[in-house]
């Protein structure tokens, strides 16, 4: 899908070279993991927009009551496009996913709408977040944005170093202990609900040498942004990919790339779970 993501970000940042400011938020950061999503899922060119603008009101709300109606409106959507695949296949991979077949047994329409939906949550809005504050976090670490700028083979460690510096998930989903565990002299009982706060392992001194310093030539890049084990995100290679090619697009084609505002006035939507931009104004001048 690199290909495919490389002329998506192209054409998106297009919008720099056209007025030469830009809110890369709204323009650029959270279009790009949809459209690379509609690609991936199949979505058809014509109902891309209706399609992001129910998924950004699920994501953003401007008053809580909206996101039933979204939920319902991306809900039926997706049970649509299920039943188009079925009665022709593409090479997409919801069409891949109606032709599996595990011994005999095939997934059903709630299932496959329900992976649809899984699919599109975790593949955009972490993406989304990664890209505008990966680009802050650049932005605002001059040196090491001239080195990057100087050597791009150095942007898959700047990757791995803004997922654990600039992860925007303070937890992780919550977990449940089949049997009890002691961690740090705590005895957990089976079934209790245990939130792993990811912002402060990422941040944990014990691990990571002086661990609120952003610093791409980490020699330990080890971290928990996308998780681990059974339930390793399924999307790894192609969330590393985006944040990659998005940050090479921009970098590359806008040398003068700087905020527009000073970085104090910049907004957060910031809650107990995730940290992320509301704006990100940006000139080319
Ligand atoms: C920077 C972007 C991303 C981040 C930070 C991220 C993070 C994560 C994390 C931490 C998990 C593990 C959740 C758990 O422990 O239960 C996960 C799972 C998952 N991710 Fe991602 N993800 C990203 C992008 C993507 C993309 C692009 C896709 C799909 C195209 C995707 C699809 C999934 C799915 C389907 C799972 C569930 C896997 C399972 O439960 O077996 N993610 N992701």
């Amino acid at each position: 899908m690199r290909a495919a993501a490389g002329r998506l970000a192209g054409r998106l940042a297009t919008v720099l070279d056209r007025d030469g400011r830009a809110d890369l938020v709204a323009e650029f950061a959270n279009p790009l993991p949809l459209l690379v999503i509609g690609d991936l899922l199949g979505i058809p060119e014509a109902d891309r927009g209706p399609f992001s603008s129910a998924v950004s009101t699920m994501f953003a709300p401007e008053h809580p009551g909206q996101v039933a109606e979204a939920v319902d409106r991306i809900h039926r959507f997706l049970l649509g496009l299920v039943a188009a695949r079925r009665a022709e296949p593409g090479d997409d991979l919801l069409s891949a996913l109606i032709a599996a077949r595990d011994e005999g047994d095939r997934l059903g329409k709630d299932e496959l709408v329900s992976l649809a939906f899984l699919i599109l949550m975790a593949g955009s809005e972490n993406t989304q977040h990664l890209i505008s504050s990966g680009l802050l976090t650049l932005l605002g670490h001059p040196a090491q944005l001239a080195e990057v700028r100087a050597d791009p083979s150095l942007l898959p460690d700047a990757v791995e170093e803004l997922l654990r510096y600039a992860h925007p998930n303070q937890m992780a989903i919550r977990r449940f202990p089949t049997e009890a565990v002691d961690i740090g002299g705590v005895r957990i009982p089976p079934g209790d609900t245990v939130l792993l706060c990811l912002a402060s392992a990422h941040r944990d001194p014990a691990r990571y040498p002086d661990p609120d310093r952003f610093d791409i030539h980490r020699v330990d890049k080890s971290h928990l942004a996308l998780g681990q084990g059974f339930h390793y995100c399924l999307g790894a290679a192609l969330a590393r990919t985006e944040i990659r090619i998005a940050l090479e697009t921009l970098l590359r084609r806008f040398p003068r790339l700087a905020l527009a505002v000073p970085e104090d006035d910049l907004r957060w939507r910031a809650s107990f779970r995730s940290h992320a931009l509301r704006e990100l104004p940006v000139t080319d001048r």
